[in-house]
């Protein structure tokens, strides 16, 4: 008989479903009756707890369209991972204990940037860990495409089609705030799918003067609006001289609820033009899968159930140049996949007239 526990940890996204049933099915065709899965409920959390559940194989049935994830999932920062607070359980000796209680031959873990962090972690504890990237901001390094990030920009885009038709008719200037946490993938390419006249990624410190400039010109040609799509880890080029510790201080300090509104704000004095902001926020993650993610959670649940059958332990799977392959977990973990600021897609923007506030 053999034992697999799989859970789901950090930022929900589209296609957690979808991968934990393309896992599970390849698992139950592969070792017929001779399998057993346990459910992990809330990430992390339910591993340091022992909370967990033997999965039938038709819980695995009818959820590859079903947004979130039935495994629940929570955030656990591995910042804390390590610290041992006085009257507290050591969260790694009861992660270990728990995979030893539930007598595992692997733990498949799907999950974002510090998910992968702990799984590494747990790979060195001598856990058989498998992992699969998911998170709609794209930023995994060793994978070129993560699942849930194609769901999310069809929705950001479409958030940007909508706000289209109403900045047309008012001739108003609109911002989006697009998600992607430190990275620009999805405002990227959600700015460029929408047809957005300037975006703002982290990548790029942007100067407001250069912004309110390209406004300006937009109205010089009579253009009626124009629409911003704003990163939320978007940054100024006075931020980018700041040090870390400046940084957090002078964003504590920040009075707008988001970095969309202090953009506003800030053209707002500039140009005197009355500006709306969108926040669509974590509407992005919701709801159904698109196709796309449909077909990458599956192929990547699928290779890991094939790692999992080679006893290739200890990595994710990822997608490289269209193919499906495995990536050691301690060369993913600790590092972040940012947009690189010549790569072709920005390169394309320019080229048709996209401003990046630089
Ligand atoms: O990582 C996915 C993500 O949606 C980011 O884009 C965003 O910054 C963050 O999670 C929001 O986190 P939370 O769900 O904890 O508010």
């Amino acid at each position: 008989m053999k034992r697999f526990g799989i859970l789901t940890s950090g930022g929900d996204c589209q296609g957690l479903n979808a991968a934990i049933r393309g896992v599970a099915k390849a698992l139950y065709e592969e070792f017929d009756e001779e399998v057993e899965i346990y459910g992990i409920q809330d990430g992390y959390r339910g591993l340091i707890e022992g909370i967990y559940c033997k999965m039938k194989p038709n819980d695995f049935s009818g959820i590859l369209t079903l947004g979130g994830t039935i495994l629940g999932t929570s955030r656990q920062p591995f910042k804390l991972m390590r610290v041992v607070a006085e009257g507290q359980v050591d969260k790694v000796q009861a992660m270990k204990a728990n995979y030893k209680r539930m007598n595992l031959d692997c733990l498949i873990i799907l999950g974002g940037n510090g998910t992968h962090k702990t799984a590494n972690l747990l790979s060195e504890e001598g856990l058989n860990v498998v992992t699969l990237p998911k998170t709609i901001d794209n930023d995994i390094w060793g994978t070129d495409m993560t699942f849930g990030f194609h769901s999310a920009l069809e929705i950001a885009t479409n958030v940007i089609d909508c706000i289209h038709t109403t900045a047309t008719s008012h001739g108003r200037v609109f911002i989006v705030e697009i998600m992607g946490h430190k990275v620009g993938w999805l405002p990227l390419y959600a700015g460029i799918a929408g047809g957005a006249d300037v975006i703002l990624l982290p990548e790029i410190p942007y100067n407001i003067k250069s912004i309110a400039k390209t406004l300006k010109e937009r109205n010089k040609a009579g253009k009626r609006f124009s629409i911003l799509a704003v990163a939320e880890g978007a940054i100024s080029l006075d931020e980018s001289k700041l040090s870390k510790k400046e940084f957090k201080a002078a964003r504590a300090a920040m009075t707008q609820p988001s970095i969309a509104y202090r953009v506003a704000n800030e053209i707002e004095q500039i140009t005197g033009q009355e500006i709306r902001v969108t926040v669509p926020g974590h509407f992005q993650r919701g709801g159904q899968p698109c196709a796309y993610d449909r077909m990458l959670s599956t192929r990547f649940g699928a290779a890991a159930a094939r790692l999992i059958m080679q006893k290739n332990y200890g990595n994710m799977v990822a997608l490289r140049n269209g193919s499906i392959v495995p990536v050691p977990l301690s060369e993913v973990a600790g590092k972040l996949k940012t947009v690189p600021v010549s790569c072709e897609e920005i390169q394309a923007a320019r080229d048709i007239g996209i401003t990046f506030g630089d």
